[in-house]
C-alpha cells in the first residue's frame, strides 16, 4: 500500500549494556522527502540507522516502512522491501572492479523488484539475466559517469583512493533502486569541492526517492534537506525546516553555543 509516509520511527529505545543510547526516538519522513539527522558525536545517529536498517533490534519501539511494521526485520528483507543504505565507514566489494560493484547493485535491484524473486528458479534467473543484462550494464554505466568514476571502471574497488571509494559506496546505494535510502555521513572525509560535487549529484540522482541522511557539514545539510531532525542524547529534540532549525534555541544550546555552520566535523 502506498502511503504519504515513507518511514516512521516511534518510541525507539536501545541500550548497550547499562548505557541507554536511544531514549524513545520519534521520527517521520514523508515519501520523497530529504530528511537530515544532525547531532553531536555519540548522540546515537548511527545506532538509530542500525535499528532502522535491521542491523540492531530495538529494545522498545517500532519502525514502519511504507506503512508496514518492519521492526526487527533483517537488512536483506528490508532491502527487498525497498530500503537501501550506505555506511559511515565505506563498504564496497574490494576485490571486484568499480563497474562490477555497480552492476551487482543494479542487478540486485532488478531481481528484488521482481515478484517472487525470493525463490527464483535457476532457469528464471537465467531468463531474467538474459532479458535485463543490457539494461543493467547501461544503468551501471550511467552511475559510473555521474560519479566521475568512468576512468576507474576496471580498477579494483579496494585500490581506489578514499574519496572515490565513498562515491562508489553512495553509487551502490543509489544504483540498487531502493525507494528509501539511509545515508550515514555520505561526504565524510571528502574535501569541500568533492563534497559539494557529490551532494549536487545526490540531489539529482535522488529525485523521487526518500532520503534520511546523517550529515555533519551544516552547509550540506541546509543545501540538501527539506527537513532536519536534531538528535541529542538519544532523543529527537527538534524537527523542522532548515530555517526553523537554524533559529531554534534548543539546537544552539545542544551545540554548546557554537553557531550552526561552524560545528567541528
Ligand atoms: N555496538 C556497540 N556497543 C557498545 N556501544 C556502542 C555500540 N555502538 C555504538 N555504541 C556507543 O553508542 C554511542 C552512540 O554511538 P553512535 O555511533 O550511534 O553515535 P553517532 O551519533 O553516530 O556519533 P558520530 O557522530 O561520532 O558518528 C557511543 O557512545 C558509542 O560508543
Ligand atoms: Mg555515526
Amino acid at each position: 500500500m502506498k502511503t504519504a509516509t515513507a518511514l516512521k520511527v516511534e518510541g525507539v529505545a536501545r541500550r548497550f549494556g547499562a548505557t541507554r543510547i536511544l531514549n524513545g526516538v520519534d521520527l517521520s519522513v514523508a515519501s520523497g522527502e530529504r530528511h537530515a539527522v544532525i547531532g553531536p558525536n555519540g548522540a546515537g545517529k548511527s545506532t538509530l540507522f542500525n535499528v532502522i536498517g535491521g542491523a540492531l533490534r530495538p529494545d522498545a519501539g517500532k519502525v514502519w516502512l511504507e506503512g508496514a511494521d518492519v521492526t526487527g526485520r533483517s537488512a536483506h528483507r528490508l532491502a527487498r522491501a525497498g530500503l537501501g543504505r550506505s555506511f559511515q565507514t565505506t563498504r564496497v566489494f574490494s576485490r571486484l572492479t568499480v563497474f562490477e560493484n555497480l552492476r551487482c547493485a543494479v542487478w540486485c535491484g532488478v531481481a528484488a523488484a521482481r515478484k517472487g524473486s525470493r525463490v527464483l528458479e535457476p532457469l528464471s534467473k537465467c531468463a531474467l539475466w538474459w532479458r535485463h543484462s543490457r539494461e543493467v550494464d547501461e544503468r551501471a554505466r550511467r552511475v559510473l559517469v555521474d560519479l566521475d568514476l568512468e576512468h576507474a571502471a576496471f580498477v579494483l574497488a579496494g585500490a581506489l583512493e578514499y574519496g572515490a571509494q565513498r562515491r562508489l559506496d553512495l553509487g551502490i546505494a543509489l544504483a540498487s533502486g531502493a525507494r528509501t535510502l539511509l545515508l550515514d555521513e555520505p561526504t565524510a572525509g571528502m574535501n569541500r569541492d568533492e563534497a559539494a560535487r557529490v551532494l549536487a549529484w545526490l540531489r539529482g540522482a535522488s529525485v523521487g526517492k526518500t532520503l534520511l541522511v546523517i550529515e555533519h557539514d551544516m552547509d550540506a545539510v541546509f543545501a540538501l534537506a527539506d527537513r532536519v531532525s536534531v538528535l541529542v542524547q538519544g532523543r529527537v529534540i527538534a524537527t523542522g525546516t532548515p530555517a526553523e532549525i537554524r533559529a531554534d534555541e534548543r539546537v544552539r544550546e545542544a551545540y554548546l553555543g557554537v553557531p550552526l555552520g561552524k560545528e567541528a566535523p
